[in-house]
C-alpha cells in the first residue's frame, strides 16, 4: 500500500494547550540532544487529538523536535498505526482479517463496514462519522472475529451485533468493549474448566474492559484534559524530578556578550554543562527585545537551519521576528533569549539546543558538527 500525504490537508495544526504540555513533558524523558526519540509518542498524540496525522502536524512535530520534515514523514509513513488520511469524526474501525477472524466471520464484518460506512476502506462515510480498514492479526484470535476502535477491542462479534454497535456510536451512545457474546475474557465458550477459584471477587468486566468502562468514552478524541496529566517525572512546579536538587538560584541577567568573546569561550575545553535549572516563575528573567532587521542584510540571509534545533518552519518564524543572521542570534543575552523564547511555540529550546554558542561559531565562519553533517547529508531541501 502506498502511504503518502493525503491530497487534502488542513491549513494548520496545533496541539491543544494540555496536549502541548504533555508533549513538552515527553521531551524531558530523553537526554539532551536526543529529543527526536519522542517522535512516535508525539505523532500518536497528534493522531489521538485529530484522528489522523496531517502534513501540518508532521511539520509542527518536526519543529518541536528539531527534525527535518522528511524524517518525521518517514516515521509516519513507515508505521501503519498512523493514519495519513482523514478518519471518521466518531471512529476509525479496524477489522482484523487474518486467519482466525476470517474463518469466524471477518468477511461479514467487512460487509457491514462496506454497507454502513463506505464500499472502500479509508473512505469517509457519507455523514463523515466513520472510516474503516482491514488490518492484520491484532492478537485476540481466541475471541475472533474482532475489531479495534480507538484503544479498545470489540470481540466475539456477529455481523448483526457489530452493525448495531456502529448505529449506537453514530447516535452518540457509548458502547462497551470486550467480548460481545457474554464471555468474560478468553476462557472457553462453555465456561471455565480450571482455575475456577479465581472466579470470586472479580470485577464486572475483565481488566481491560473494566478500565475502558471506568475511563468513559473510548472513542473520544484526546484533548489532554480528560486524563490526569500527571507525568511522574515532572513535579507540580514543572521541575524535572532529580534535577530539582541541583537547582541553583537564578543568576542576574547578563548583558549580551560580544560574538568574539562567545567564540573564545566555545573553544575552551570545558566540562559538559548540565542544563541550568529553570528559575521559579516569580524570578523569571525580564524580557528585552533584541535588535531585529526588516530584511536580511544585502538580501542574503544566513541559513539558520544550520543551527541544531532549527527546522524550516522555525527558521521562517525567526525571519518573521526579524532574525536573519547568525551574529544577531549570537548577540542575545538572557533577557533577549527570554523575549524570543516567549514568541516560539515552546520555551527552553534556545538554551536546550545551545543556539547562541552554535550561532557564535557559525557567525565567524567556523563549523559545528551539526552544520557539517546537515550540509553533508543534504538534509535541507533549500540547500
Ligand atoms: S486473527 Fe484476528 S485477532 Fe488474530
Amino acid at each position: 500500500m502506498l502511504r503518502r500525504l493525503h491530497s487534502e490537508q488542513p491549513e494548520s495544526f496545533a496541539f491543544t494547550a494540555e496536549n502541548q504540555k504533555w508533549a513538552e513533558a515527553q521531551l524531558t524523558k530523553f537526554p539532551e540532544g536526543r529529543q527526536a526519540s519522542a517522535v512516535i509518542p508525539l505523532l500518536w498524540r497528534a493522531q489521538e487529538q485529530e484522528g489522523w496525522v496531517s502534513k501540518p502536524a508532521i511539520e509542527y512535530i518536526a519543529d518541536m523536535l528539531g527534525m527535518a520534515y522528511i524524517r518525521v514523514l518517514e516515521v509516519c509513513s513507515f508505521y501503519f498505526m498512523f493514519q495519513m488520511q482523514p478518519t471518521g469524526s466518531v471512529a476509525h474501525v479496524q477489522i482484523c482479517g487474518t486467519t482466525s477472524c476470517m474463518i469466524c466471520g471477518a468477511e461479514d464484518l467487512i460487509a457491514v463496514c462496506q454497507d454502513k460506512i463506505a464500499p472502500k476502506p479509508f473512505t469517509l462515510s457519507a455523514d463523515g462519522k466513520f472510516t474503516w480498514e482491514e488490518v492484520e492479526c491484532l492478537g485476540a484470535c481466541t475471541n475472533a472475529p474482532m475489531a479495534q476502535i480507538g484503544k479498545d477491542y470489540y470481540e466475539d462479534l456477529t455481523a448483526e451485533g457489530f452493525g448495531q454497535m456502529l448505529d449506537d456510536l453514530a447516535a452518540g451512545k457509548k458502547v462497551v468493549p470486550g467480548p460481545q457474546n457474554g464471555r468474560y475474557a478468553a476462557e472457553p465458550k462453555s465456561g471455565l474448566t480450571s482455575l475456577t477459584e479465581y472466579d470470586s471477587g472479580k470485577t464486572q468486566y475483565n481488566a481491560s474492559v473494566q478500565l475502558a468502562v471506568d475511563l468513559g468514552d473510548g472513542v473520544k478524541r484526546i484533548q489532554g484534559d480528560e486524563v490526569p496529566l500527571l507525568t511522574p517525572w515532572i513535579g507540580k512546579d514543572g521541575v524535572v524530578a532529580g534535577r530539582a536538587a541541583a537547582a541553583q538560584p537564578p543568576k542576574a541577567p547578563e548583558a549580551p556578550k560580544p560574538v568574539a568573546k562567545q567564540v573564545e569561550e566555545t573553544k575552551k575545553p570545558a566540562p559538559k554543562a548540565k542544563p541550568a535549572a529553570k528559575p521559579a516563575a516569580a524570578e523569571e528573567v525580564a524580557e528585552v527585545a533584541p535588535e531585529t532587521l526588516k530584511e536580511a542584510r544585502g538580501g542574503l540571509p544566513d541559513d539558520l537551519k544550520l543551527l541544531k534545533g532549527v527546522g524550516p518552519k522555525l527558521e521562517q518564524t525567526l525571519n518573521e521576528l526579524g532574525f536573519f543572521h547568525f551574529d544577531q542570534i549570537a548577540a542575545w543575552g538572557e533577557a533577549e533569549v527570554a523575549w524570543v523564547d516567549s514568541r516560539l511555540k515552546f520555551k527552553g529550546r534556545i538554551e536546550r539546543d545551545g543556539w547562541i554558542a552554535q550561532a557564535a561559531k557559525l557567525a565567524v565562519g567556523d563549523e559545528t558538527d551539526f552544520a557539517k553533517k546537515a550540509k553533508k547529508d543534504g538534509r535541507y531541501e533549500d540547500e
